[in-house]
């Protein structure tokens, strides 16, 4: 008999907080962290030798769609090869909750796949989630799109009248109570586009008086970005909530070089309220194909089609080809379709990513044919690619732009740290080695040089393969905030 279910031994512990890293063994017990001491100084009957690796918090995924995924793919082999324990999901205003109508508005597809998937209830969903037993926590923010569908149904090019956006705050309020941990809104989407600022921001109300937050795909990430920041700010204050602006970008080559506006701007913002955001490690993004974005990609590459699965992973230029007709063409013919648009300045996405501000998430779109690479690339790639080989900023730095930062911004109490007391989502890397093999060729591919990864102390992840760890849970607010009222 041992005070710990297993010790983490000979590993160097960089514990997410941005301290140095130091050599320290790691003892488990049940799903927490028990003790964390001097190398030698903590023995157990099951040790793990971490010679040469590193031991690190397990990531946080802040931008995700992966709300349906953990039921359906309750393993998320995608995530775990990465080394993230906790996926934040219902971004860009897109959840599978409180959603009332019984069909999957074309819109929710991206992250749905099932009927059986959506629920009216944030309560509803939730108990969905815990009974998938995910290996991964889940944490669940209500979109702002997902309500205007519910109370507006298909007629949503338009704002919301007073009781339409009633009925959105009413379902808003009922999800934070239920758990949920805040809203998101994508204001750049036809669903939502017609969506004015107050619309969004009388919807919000409910956030500041549960403590939840707010996050953004903004309205334009293009020619209007700084319009589309200054109202995602005030949506932010109104509310009375911290704001997290998604995957920050400046996208189409008229905007290359813009982050030299948007950061100061975002750095000025941040004198007189909380904002922070999040950057996906790639000059492509990913979302549903649409015309009007052909022209501002420099590159556009199919990633499913309902009319014409045999385009998936195709050049779209390729696809009219074969068609004989020209790409707008084309997108109207396979559509409802998804896309990888190469439009971004590889200068911008470095210094976003190295900002202060940022944090990591992937953007990972978990259900599409031929996926975005940073669907399975994006935490290995940051930490091999940028970290080691391009030296954008230490490695202490780059954990903690995964873990502890997120942790404090999101409020994932007991998340994010390795510490005694906090939980032991763990993840144990190889620092020389790591990197993403996931390319936009052949996108489903699990990195390398992540060596073990566990949640709430049970392994998910171990020499390349599921390790069939179940133990992940639905964060809920109201645990959360509890949690760090008692010192958590
Ligand atoms: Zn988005
Ligand atoms: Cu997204």
């Amino acid at each position: 008999m041992t005070a710990y279910d297993f010790v983490v031994r000979n590993g160097t512990l960089i514990d997410g907080t941005g301290a140095p890293r130091r050599a320290a063994d790691v003892a488990v017990k049940g799903d927490r962290i028990s003790a964390v001491g001097a190398p030698g100084s903590l023995r157990c009957d099951s040790e793990i030798d971490a010679t040469g690796l590193i031991v690190a918090p397990g990531f946080i995924d802040v931008h995700t769609h992966d709300d349906t995924a953990l039921i359906d793919n309750p393993g998320m082999a995608m995530k775990a090869s990465q080394g993230v324990t906790t996926v934040v999901c219902g971004n860009c205003g897109a959840s599978a909750s409180p959603y009332t109508r019984a069909e999957i508005n074309h819109f929710l597809s991206l992250l749905v796949k099932k009927p059986e998937n959506i629920a009216p209830s944030f309560a509803g969903f939730a108990a969905k989630v815990e009974a998938a037993g995910p290996a991964l926590n889940g944490a669940f923010l209500v979109g702002h799109s997902t309500l205007r569908m519910s109370a507006m149904g298909e007629d949503l090019m338009r704002p919301a009248t007073t009781a339409e956006t009633a009925e959105m705050r009413e379902l808003l309020d009922a999800s934070l109570g239920e758990g949920a941990i805040g809203m998101s809104s994508g204001l750049f989407y036809p669903v939502a586009r017609a969506a004015t600022t107050d619309e969004v921001a009388e919807t919000a109300l409910p956030l500041g008086k549960w403590g939840g937050l707010y996050t953004a795909h903004m309205r334009d990430e293009a020619d209007d970005i700084l319009a589309a920041m200054d109202e995602t700010f005030e949506i932010g204050r109104r509310a009375g909530a911290p704001v997290i602006v998604s995957h920050h970008k400046t996208s189409g080559r008229g905007n290359f070089g813009r982050m030299r506006e948007t950061l100061p701007k975002f750095e000025d913002a941040m004198k007189r309220q909380e904002i922070s955001f999040d950057v996906y490690p790639y000059v492509a993004g990913s979302t549903i194909l649409r015309k009007e974005m052909l022209d501002r990609a420099e590159r556009t590459l199919v990633t499913w089609s309902d009319t014409m699965p045999s385009a998936s992973g195709r050049d779209i230029a390729d696809v009219a080809r074969e068609l004989g007709c020209t790409p707008h063409e084309a997108a109207d013919r396979i559509h409802p379709a998804g896309a990888i648009y190469f439009m971004m300045d590889e200068a911008d996405v470095q210094a976003a990513m190295s900002h202060p501000g940022a944090m990591i998430g992937s953007d990972g779109i978990p259900f599409d044919t031929h996926p975005h690479p940073r669907l399975w690339g994006t935490f290995p790639r940051v930490l091999g690619h940028y970290c080691r080989e391009l030296g954008l900023f230490p490695l202490e730095d780059a954990v903690r732009r995964m873990t502890a930062y997120p942790a404090a911004r999101f409020r994932l109490t007991g998340r994010g740290t390795v510490r005694a007391g906090a939980y032991a989502d763990l993840c144990l890397f190889d620092a020389a080695t790591v990197i993403d093999t996931a390319t936009f060729e052949k996108p489903i591919s699990p990195a390398v040089g992540i060596h073990s990864v566990f949640c709430n102390g049970a392994a998910v992840w171990r020499d390349g393969k599921s390790a069939g760890g179940r133990a992940g849970r639905v964060l809920r607010l109201q645990e959360l905030q509890a949690e760090s009222r008692a010192g958590g």
